[in-house]
C-alpha cells in the first residue's frame, strides 16, 4: 500500500459540525447561534491584565505546567471544590483550552484498544480526542426529554476493555446539571468497575435557578480515580485565548504533565497571567454572570417558543435543544442537517443540527442546538428573523 496516506487513527474523525456551521453562518451573514462563543467582551480587568502582562515582559515560555501564580490560584480553588490537598506543582496542569486538556488526559491514560464510555449527546470534540489516543469511544445514550443519567445502562456498557468514563456537567447540549443522586450512582459504577472518571466542567460557573455546581471528583470514593478538566473560555468570555486546565490525582499527575509539555510546551504566557487576574475577581462577578445568562436564557426561550419551537429550560451551560417539528411549513419535515442549513441560509439564523451530538443512530431527530451566549440585541435580531420567516 502507498505511504501517501494519513495515519489510520485519523480516519474515524469527521470535521466538527459546530465549526462548520459557524463557517456557513459567516459566509451567508447569518446571526450565529451555532458555535458556543460569546459575542461580547471579557471583563475589562481581564483584558487589562493581558495587556499589562505583555507590556511588562511576560512573553516567553512559562513553566510547562503553567504560570506558578495561576496554578496556585487553581490549587486553592480545587482544594475547596474537591476536598483534597491539590498541590500547584504536582496536580495542576494549565492547558491550551479544555480541548487540549481532554486530549492530553486521554493520551496520558489510554492504551490502544481501551474503551471510553461517552454519554451522548456529546460535544463533538469527544470522539476525536479518544480516537487520537488510539482508543475506542463507546456511546451510552442519555434519553430525552429528561436526559437523566441511566447508571444501569452505563454499567451494561462496561467491558473488560473499559478504562474511562467521560462526563460533562453542566452538560452541553442538554443543559443538565447532574444531581447528587445521579453522581452518587455514577460513583458506584466507576468504583465497582475500577474505572477512571474524566470530567469536563467547562460550564461550572453557569448553573441557574439557585443550583450549585458540584465537582464529581468530590463525591465519596472518586478522589483517586477522577481527573477534573475545566477552563476559562466560557466563564470569562475568552474562548479564543485557549485556556484550560487539568487537576489530576497522584496516579496520573506525571503522565498528564509529560503529555501536555510535549504537545504544546505551555499555554500562552500573558494570557495565563490574565487568567490569574480573572480568578481574583470577587464572588459578585459570578453572581452577575449567572444573572446575565439567566436573562439571555429567558429571551432565547421566548424567541424560540414564540415561533413554535418546543424547548425546555436548561439547568446549566448556555444551550437550548429546540424541537422544530411543530413549526409551520414544509421545512420542519427535514432531517436536522438540512433543517439547520435551511435555517442558516434561508432564515438567516445559524444553529447546530441535533444529531451532530450523537454517533448513535436515530437520536437527535427533529432538534437543533441553539447557543444563547450572545448579546440580547443578537438574540432579538434572531427573533426578528424567525418571526419574519416563521411567524
Ligand atoms: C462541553 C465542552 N467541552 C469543551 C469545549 C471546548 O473547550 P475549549 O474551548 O476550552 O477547548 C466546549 C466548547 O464549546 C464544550 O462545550
Amino acid at each position: 500500500m502507498s505511504r501517501l496516506r494519513p495515519a489510520s487513527r485519523t480516519l474515524p474523525i469527521r470535521e466538527s459540525v459546530i465549526r462548520e456551521m459557524t463557517r456557513l453562518a459567516v459566509s451567508v451573514g447569518a446571526v450565529n447561534l451555532s458555535q458556543g462563543y460569546p459575542d461580547f467582551d471579557p471583563p475589562p480587568e481581564v483584558t487589562e491584565a493581558a495587556k499589562a502582562a505583555i507590556d511588562s515582559g511576560v512573553n516567553q515560555y512559562t513553566n510547562p505546567w503553567g504560570l506558578p501564580l495561576l496554578r496556585e490560584r487553581l490549587a486553592a480553588q480545587y482544594r475547596a471544590w474537591l476536598g483534597w490537598e491539590v498541590e500547584a506543582d504536582r496536580h495542576v496542569t494549565v492547558t491550551c483550552g479544555v480541548t487540549e486538556g481532554l486530549s492530553s488526559v486521554m493520551l496520558a491514560l489510554l492504551d490502544p484498544g481501551d474503551e471510553v464510555l461517552v454519554l451522548e449527546p456529546a460535544h463533538d470534540n469527544y470522539w476525536p480526542v479518544v480516537h487520537l489516543a488510539g482508543a475506542v469511544p463507546v456511546p451510552v445514550a442519555l434519553e430525552g426529554p429528561a436526559y437523566a443519567l441511566d447508571v444501569d445502562r452505563l454499567a451494561a456498557a462496561v467491558t473488560p476493555r473499559t478504562k474511562v468514563l467521560l462526563l460533562n456537567t453542566p452538560h452541553n447540549p442538554t443543559g443538565r446539571v447532574f444531581d447528587e443522586a445521579e453522581l452518587a450512582a455514577l460513583a458506584d459504577v466507576v468504583t465497582r468497575h475500577d474505572l477512571v472518571l474524566v470530567t469536563d466542567e467547562i460550564y461550572d460557573r453557569l448553573v441557574y435557578d439557585g443550583r450549585r455546581h458540584r465537582c464529581p471528583g468530590a463525591v465519596d470514593g472518586l478522589h483517586e480515580r477522577t481527573v477534573t478538566v475545566s477552563g476559562l473560555g466560557k466563564t470569562f468570555a475568552v474562548t479564543g485565548w485557549r485556556l484550560g486546565y487539568v487537576i489530576a490525582p497522584e496516579a496520573f499527575a506525571d503522565a498528564v504533565h509529560k503529555v501536555h509539555d510535549f504537545a504544546t510546551i505551555c499555554a500562552p504566557a500573558p494570557l495565563q497571567a490574565a487568567a490569574a487576574a480573572a480568578l481574583d475577581l470577587p464572588e459578585p462577578y459570578y453572581d452577575g454572570l449567572v444573572a446575565e445568562y439567566t436573562a439571555r436564557r429567558a429571551l432565547a426561550l421566548d424567541v424560540l417558543r414564540g415561533v413554535g419551537f418546543e424547548v425546555a429550560s436548561p439547568e446549566g451551560a448556555y444551550y437550548l435543544l429546540a424541537d422544530y417539528r411543530g413549526l409551520p411549513g414544509p421545512a420542519p419535515s427535514q432531517d436536522p442537517t438540512s433543517f439547520a442549513a435551511w435555517l442558516t441560509t434561508e432564515v438567516g439564523v445559524a444553529v447546530v443540527p441535533g444529531d451532530a451530538a450523537y454517533t448513535l443512530e436515530g437520536y437527535g431527530a427533529g432538534t437543533v442546538r441553539v447557543a444563547f451566549c450572545k448579546r440580547l440585541e443578537t438574540l432579538k435580531a434572531a427573533g426578528e428573523r424567525f418571526a419574519a420567516a416563521l411567524g
